[in-house]
């Protein structure tokens, strides 16, 4: 079955406490649930990640190699700055969706820059909570064309 890694960054442990007007009150264990739900009926397997550590990040990246057929992330604030990480999508080869629950492009100047977004296939952001099921949704699209 293909295998799709959800990786959430910095703070996103936070959601249903932080800034709910912004991100919503749902958890990011709900969220995951609903993702979990949805990858079972298209019949691909979700896993989940989620840490405060930059470093935790591109390990994880690193070791999906071979594990993972497509990578689905939020990186959080390092969305906006991570060298680091955009090196390590590039390194591995993984197709990789940036995924954001809040329009970056609507908020401050400095949220609408992606340093990441150029190594993605591509970037979905604003739908809140819907942005993770429609980042599944692209990933199985993206396993069809490029992994068929
Ligand atoms: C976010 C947007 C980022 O700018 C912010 O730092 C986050 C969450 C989002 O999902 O909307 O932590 O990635």
């Amino acid at each position: 079955m293909k295998k799709i890694l959800f990786i959430n960054g910095p703070n996103l442990n936070m959601l249903g406490i932080r800034e709910k007007s912004i991100y919503g009150d749902a958890t990011l264990k709900e969220i995951e649930r609903s993702v979990t739900e949805k990858a079972h009926e298209l019949g691909v397997v979700a896993d989940f990640m989620q840490t405060n550590h930059e470093g935790e990040i591109i390990d994880k990246i690193h070791t999906s190699r071979g594990v993972y057929d497509v990578i689905v992330i939020n990186p959080g604030a390092y969305t906006h700055y991570s060298i680091a990480i955009r090196d390590a999508i590039k390194a591995v080869e993984i197709p990789a969706i940036e995924i954001h629950l809040s329009n970056i492009h609507a908020r401050e100047e400095f949220r609408s820059k992606s340093v990441i977004a150029p190594v993605c296939k591509g970037q979905i952001s604003g739908f809140g909570k819907y942005s993770y099921i429609l980042g599944l949704y692209a990933a199985v699209e993206l396993m069809k064309e490029v992994l068929a």
